[in-house]
């Protein structure tokens, strides 16, 4: 049994909308996810939704609805952005599904079992936006909560500890003899540099029934459900421990059956924006710690988008619609633009100019024009027929393949854009260079021009199998027109040659159209 590679997306909150937030994340998990395909390895991708908790609960009373049906409602939602985005995901997770929260259960129980709760009583504040506790520590300058934790109210409550202290020490320890766990490094050091400065206080890992309904309740104090954050975070191993993976039969329920083929945890990526290290670089680690179960191999921490300079807000009205923009631009313009316009790390800017800018330039004119001049040209010269083979773009094209390989192998995927556009500019430049629609009118030059063509044709198919990670709909239209039998999503086809003489290939077919942007 060999485990599969297992990549995760954060889950996002089921009352919001899908934002260009939400679907840069899940794409880029999705581009990484099919890079890994594409190197020849099984995939298990998981996306999904965090659905409970005290503002869930209040929309869904607001909207005059159960809280499971006012979930239900949004998931459908969620659910068809994700189809729109063109995911491989292998499965989606909503926390509030039998699944989940069967796992939580049995983590809550063996946790308390050994030790890792207790229970106190505790004054102070509390934010219902951001579904956290807050101390004098959070208060700005002026004495007043930051704006983002909206309304703050005082309360006194009795709730359930668990004891973070216990491994603060280990986890600083961890981190530093792992460089990669937090990916990239500036992430890293924001954790280190939290730990090594701050006594970990205890999570506060329930919320009394009184207060908040809509939750996982907790198996033995029937008082209390589980909180929203120690619920969500599990997601991640709770769907793998119900489908059956072995390694996690201490999270399943008794009921469930063990898969003695499925090997997905640990997982090898979790895909999550800068806002939420904490809960996943240190809370996170140390739930898994307690569990004795295995730590995931690396967090890996995108940065923020806005739109001309500012954060997005709908009350400005300053979005990026998704939706909108992949119906006006399809999809593959959409997913060629977050990833690259924008390294995993770095928080990045939306500009339309800037979109529509890269979509003329290295959509239309550059892929585009590539692969509709060369098969133009095999159609009119040689009647669609690949000539024999010639090695003159060989070199050049089987080192950007090797670049990519590793970039793609590193999650560098902006850097493995910029490559493949590298070669897509040179084949472009071979082509004016070497002018093969004048060849064509001199008869003696007919070997020239075979060469030529083939070299073209060939960089063509060779780069429908670059681009399916990020671009899979445009690489598999490539590989229609090319009447390549199979998918280009194989890396391993990536090696020059395999495109044979006598090969008959189909009419090109625009796949970026230019716009009219005067309209
Ligand atoms: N439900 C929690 C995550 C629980 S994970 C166990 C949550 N949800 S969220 O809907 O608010 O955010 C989901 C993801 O979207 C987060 O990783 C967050 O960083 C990301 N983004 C939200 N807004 C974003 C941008 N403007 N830009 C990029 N990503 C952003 O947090």
């Amino acid at each position: 049994m060999t485990k599969r590679f297992y990549v995760t997306t954060a889950i996002d909150y089921v009352n919001g909308e899908p934002h260009l937030g939400h679907a840069y994340e899940k794409v880029i998990t999705d581009v990484i996810a099919r890079a890994h395909q594409s190197l020849g390895e099984e995939v298990f991708y998981l996306t999904g939704l965090d659905e409970h908790g005290q503002k869930v609960q209040q929309a869904a009373e607001a909207a005059g609805l159960d809280p499971q049906a006012y979930c239900d409602q949004l998931a459908t939602t969620w659910q068809t952005f994700v189809d729109r985005l063109g995911l491989s995901n292998n499965d989606f997770v909503r926390t509030s599904g039998a699944r989940h929260r069967e796992s939580i259960t049995a983590i809550l129980n063996h946790l308390n079992e050994e030790g890792h709760f207790y229970k106190d009583s505790y004054q102070g504040y509390y934010s219902t936006q951001q579904e956290t506790f807050l101390t004098d520590k959070d208060r700005g300058p002026d004495g007043q909560f930051d704006p983002i934790y909206g309304e703050v109210t005082e309360l006194v409550e009795e709730n359930y500890y668990f004891k973070l202290g216990w491994h603060q020490q280990w986890l600083i320890d961890y981190i530093e003899a792992n460089p990669s766990f937090v990916y990239p490094s500036c992430r890293r050091n924001e954790v280190l540099g939290f730990l090594k400065n701050n006594t970990l206080e205890d999570l506060c890992i329930t919320r009394p029934k009184s207060r908040l309904e809509w939750g996982i309740p907790l198996p033995f104090d029937p008082e209390f459900v589980t909180y929203v954050w120690f619920d969500a975070l599990a997601n991640y191993a709770s769907i793998p421990a119900a489908l059956g993976d072995p390694i996690l039969n201490k999270l399943r329920a008794p009921n469930l059956v063990v898969d003695s083929s499925l090997s997905l945890w640990p997982a090898d990526v979790h895909v999550i924006g800068k806002d939420i290290l904490k809960f996943h670089a240190v809370y996170w680690p140390i739930m898994l710690r307690a569990m004795d179960i295995p730590l995931p191999h690396q967090i890996c921490v995108h940065g923020w988008w806005q739109k001309d300079g500012e954060k997005m807000s709908k009350s400005t009205g300053n979005v990026v619609n998704p939706l909108e923009v992949i119906d006006e631009w399809g999809l593959d313009a959409f997913r060629y633009y977050l990833v690259r316009e924008l390294d995993i790390g770095p928080d990045g800017n939306w500009t339309d100019q800037g979109f529509q800018a890269r979509y003329a330039a290295e959509l239309a004119n550059g892929l585009g024009n590539l692969v509709n001049r060369s098969l133009s040209m095999l159609n009119r010269y040689r009647a669609s027929l690949v000539p024999k083979p010639s090695e003159e773009l060989a070199t050049a094209v089987s080192q950007a393949v090797s670049e990519v390989k590793k970039e793609l192998q590193q999650h560098h995927l902006q850097a493995a854009l910029q490559t493949i556009w590298t070669l897509i500019t040179k084949t472009n430049q071979y082509i004016d260079q070497t002018a093969p629609f004048k060849l064509a009118k001199q008869p003696d030059q007919k070997e020239r021009l075979d060469e030529i063509l083939y070299n073209m044709v060939e960089t063509v198919r060779v780069l429908a199998i670059l681009i399916w990670p990020t671009l899979p709909t445009t690489a598999e239209r490539i590989f229609a027109q090319l009447k390549m039998d199979g998918s280009p999503n194989r890396l391993a086809d990536a090696v020059w040659g395999q495109i044979t003489e006598g090969h008959e290939v189909g009419k090109p077919e625009p796949l970026f159209p230019r716009k009219d942007l005067a309209k």
